[in-house]
């Protein structure tokens, strides 16, 4: 068994062309829109505020800039990938085309971290907002149902031992379920199986609210800037590495990336767009250079008009805007109204993007068939979305947003280093396909993506790592007793019969 066999560029590319059932809509203005639709959420209306609080203080500003950085190397990198093979499997496609079935296998189930962790994490967001805003309207909901029963402190006997640091350290909070984060979910959940599919249009609206929400804070948080609370920027470092200091600097980095986590989003949109060669790099790599940009400067004005140590909670925004007096409360109702609608929007694109990894890797025989089920009305992978759907309900509902970021990140960051890794071999490989776009500079481009991705996963806590890597072992096992044997590349002449459903 070969486990390093690959998908042939040529094929993906010929079938990119030929697969004509999706509407080729998007130019780059949507495909833009996109990107900061999936990038603005829960990162920037939730973590910042406690990445600040917890470990950088204004220096969060620095950590921004630092995984900003990062996510350049790998933003070119996937545009590379994107325009060369515009179809919708994105990171797990292109290293099935590069390193391999065992590496796309990795990738893939990777993605899983990304995608369905990520739509719960920022459900936990979505419902410190609404319950904020329902406080507002003079609804209280008891604190025992809005937040996680579980947290987790690693102990810190568990030392490096990855079995100890995953089963030590739970605390039971004394909260019973974080019942809206579930509600959320498992209504977009019913909305994608039934088909109600994020037209480009809507995700447009969205995305101006999201917008307008951000330069309102702007705007109007700079006039109340106190320079106090700035003093000092980088906050001294308390002893332990990653409270404070530049060390807290990188590790709020690493939790903060989550914050970037979407561009790569654009790249499952490729066969609906009209000229993916030169509207993928555009999507992609504008999204990325626009969310830099109102994140340095929303970072700057949050730690500048609170306090940071105020910020761990889970509405740090509005929190801020409270600070300023009763004068402004008009402003927190239209910011709690515009982060409800910005993240359930993230919630709804990660939701959308698990399924059709999990479509695909069925299709290549990696997963059981029931994965690729179609739902014969309402046209949508009902299976795989519900199972996920499932899976991020019980999630969001069990476990606190700090714990659930962080895992994200560093499952991301693995993904991209992959995939920065994938376009520098490739170029090797096979120096002849036709690159529509190119990474400039990709000899250095591509390792200094892998180098930062890396630098920021070993700034993440050990105990994120212990669940990173059980994960993985997790995903090892499956391969090796299922999609191994199963891969359509496995059988070239005689695959699988796929089962119907
Ligand atoms: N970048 C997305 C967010 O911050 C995942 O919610």
């Amino acid at each position: 068994m070969n486990i390093f066999r690959r998908k042939s560029v040529a094929d993906l590319q010929a079938e990119a062309l030929n697969d004509q059932r999706l509407h080729r809509a998007l130019g780059p203005l949507n495909l833009t829109a996109l990107g900061i639709g999936a990038i603005v959420g829960a990162g920037i209306f939730v973590l910042t505020g406690q990445a600040a609080a917890q470990y950088a203080g204004p220096g969060i500003v620095f950590s921004f800039i630092l995984a900003g950085i990062a996510c350049t190397f790998a933003g070119l990198c996937y545009a590379e990938f994107s325009a060369m093979i515009p179809i919708s499997g994105s990171a797990y496609t292109y290293g099935y085309a590069t390193l391999g079935e065992f590496v796309a296998w990795i990738i893939g189930w990777d993605l899983i971290l990304e995608y369905l962790f990520a739509a719960s994490t920022v459900a936990v967001g979505w419902s410190g907002y609404v319950t904020a805003f329902l406080k507002d309207l003079g609804i209280a909901i008891p604190a025992a149902f809005t937040s996680a029963p579980y947290d987790h402190k690693a102990s810190a006997e568990a030392g490096l031992n990855v079995w100890r640091l995953f089963t030590e350290g739970w605390i039971s909070t004394g909260a019973v379920l974080n019942i809206p984060a579930m509600v959320v979910v498992a209504v977009i959940t019913i909305l994608l199986i039934i088909g109600i599919k994020e037209s480009a249009a809507f995700n447009n609206v969205i995305v101006a609210v999201k917008l307008v929400v951000i330069f309102l804070f702007i705007g109007i948080g700079a006039a109340y800037i106190n320079r106090q609370n700035w003093h000092h920027f980088i906050p001294e470092n308390t002893g332990t590495w990653g409270h404070f200091g530049w060390s807290g600097v990188l590790r709020a980095a690493g939790v903060i990336f989550f914050a970037y986590i979407g561009f790569d989003s654009v790249s499952t949109a490729a066969q609906e767009a009209k000229r993916p060669q030169r509207d993928m790099p555009i999507g992609i790599l504008c999204s990325l250079a626009v969310c830099t940009v109102l994140y340095i400067v929303v970072s700057l004005i949050l730690t500048g008009i609170v306090s940071y140590t105020k910020l761990n909670v889970p509405h740090p925004i509005s929190v801020a805007i409270s600070s300023l007096g009763p004068s402004l409360a008009w402003l927190r109702v239209i910011i709690n109204i515009g982060a409800i609608a910005g993240l359930s929007s993230v919630i709804l694109v990660m939701m959308l993007g698990q399924p059709r990894i999990f479509y695909t890797m069925a299709k290549d025989g990696l997963l059981p068939p029931v994965f690729s089920a179609v739902h014969p009305r309402f046209r949508t992978p009902w299976v795989a979305q519900l199972l996920t759907g499932l899976l991020a309900t019980l999630i969001a509902g069990l476990f606190p947003i700090g714990l659930l970021g962080e895992l994200v990140s560093i499952g991301t960051l693995l993904a991209f280093m992959i995939v920065c890794a994938g376009v520098l071999v490739l170029r090797f490989t096979d120096p002849q396909i036709q690159r529509p776009f190119r990474t400039p500079m990709v000899g250095v481009v591509a390792p200094l993506g892998i180098l930062f991705c890396g630098w920021l996963m070993y700034g993440l806590p050990r105990d994120t790592w212990a669940r990173l890597l059980l994960w993985m072992a997790i995903g090892l096992v499956i391969y090796f007793t299922y999609g191994m044997r199963r891969s359509v590349l496995a059988h070239p002449k005689n695959p699988p019969a796929q089962e119907k459903f």
